[in-house]
């Protein structure tokens, strides 16, 4: 059994169809804060197998500590947290509370039940402004938000943990830019109110929920002046967190924990697209234009950002196998049979 706490969210839920098509069982622990229990009635259609559910928030260490002896979970997958840039510089406690906290509350409760096997949902956020490209796992870490240092401080707080008790198997995957949707278009991003990523933003135009997409500034050093990142397949992303558990269950068979600390790994695709190559890629999948008009910068914002994911396929053998259309597809798919989400 897999504790998955955040299950019911945009990556939680598509990792729950991964881990059961894989055979395993599935708790999730998820508070619904921003996210909808609807989510996991889809999981479960896709899957045609049954998860176990406990809604609770991880800041409840007793509710943890439940969950985890009732589920007898021999692993836990941890994406519960916050994850807007902008909001988490209004109200940096609330991230502070929800995402350090919340995950000292857990370690706390997985200590206490002996559940030793962590996955934990890091961001590429944690380089900050990139020194050099591609950004490799050696990066210098210097994030710019106040969500951005929520995820290196749990870093850290992990990195001392497994320091001090070699018996945690701890993996920590920074994700780069995850976008797209399940290929049966019964889950996907849902956001709560005006999109502040882009894929979101165009889909909703696209379905005609938004009138025009805003390219925040069209003057970077990039091939076309728009800004770069590496998006990657959400079903790609799902399937690193499997094959984090199996390079962790491997490294506990061998009695040793060969990576000398925690399995740090990049998920990205390490091939970067701009804005308008994105927008041009919805336009194709969904056979509708997307009008655009070039804005300001936005604050925060940098040129140019993809991962080196080299390492993630030594260690773990995995390497992300979708492109830039699969994304635009499932996304389109998704967003044109549930135009208003899971409330649609
Ligand atoms: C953002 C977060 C990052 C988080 C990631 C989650 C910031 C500074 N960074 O990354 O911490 O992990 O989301 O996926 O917020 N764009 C537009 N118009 C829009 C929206 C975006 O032109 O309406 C452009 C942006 O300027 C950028 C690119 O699209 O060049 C991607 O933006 P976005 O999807 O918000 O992701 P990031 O900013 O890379």
């Amino acid at each position: 059994m897999i504790l998955v706490t955040g299950g019911a969210g945009y990556i939680g839920s598509h990792t729950c169809v991964e881990l059961l098509n894989a055979g395993f069982n599935v708790t999730v622990f998820d508070n619904f804060c921003n996210s909808n229990p609807e989510a996991l009635a889809r999981v479960e259609q896709i899957t045609g197998k049954k998860l176990e559910l406990i809604q609770g928030d991880c800041r409840d260490r007793a509710a943890l500590v439940a969950a985890l002896k009732q589920s007898q979970a021999i692993a836990v997958i941890h994406f519960a947290g916050l994850k807007a840039v902008g909001e988490s510089v209004e109200q940096p406690l609330w991230y502070y509370d929800n995402n350090v906290v919340g995950t000292l509350r857990l370690l706390e409760a997985m200590q206490e039940c002996s559940v030793k096997t962590l996955v934990f949902s890091s961001s590429a956020t944690v380089y900050g402004d990139p020194v050099q490209l591609p950004l490799t796992e050696n990066h210098p870490l210097s994030p710019t938000s106040p969500y951005g240092r929520s995820k290196l401080m749990i870093e850290e707080i992990l990195r001392d943990l497994q320091h001090s008790d070699h018996s945690f198997r701890i993996s920590i995957l920074r994700y780069f830019n995850p976008v797209g949707a399940h290929p049966s278009g019964l889950i996907g991003e849902d956001p709560q109110g005006v999109p502040n990523n882009l894929m979101p933003f165009v889909a909703q135009v696209a379905v005609g929920r938004r009138e025009a997409l805003n390219v925040w500034g069209n003057d970077y050093p990039t091939p076309d002046g728009t800004g770069v990142r590496d998006y990657i397949h959400v079903v790609d992303l799902a399937l690193g967190h499997l094959k984090a558990l199996e390079a962790l269950k491997a490294s506990q068979d061998a009695q040793a924990n060969k990576y000398a600390g925690c399995l740090t790994v990049n998920l990205g695709t390490g091939r970067g697209y701009s804005v308008l190559d994105v927008v041009h890629a919805y336009e194709q999948a969904s056979k509708r234009s997307i009008p655009c008009q070039i804005a300001p910068r936005r604050s925060g914002d940098i040129a140019c950002f993809y991962a080196d994911p080299g390492r993630a396929f030594e260690l773990m053998g995995w390497q992300a196998k979708l492109g830039l259309e699969e994304m635009c597809a499932s996304s389109w798919h998704w967003q044109s049979t549930n135009p208003k989400g899971y409330q649609s």
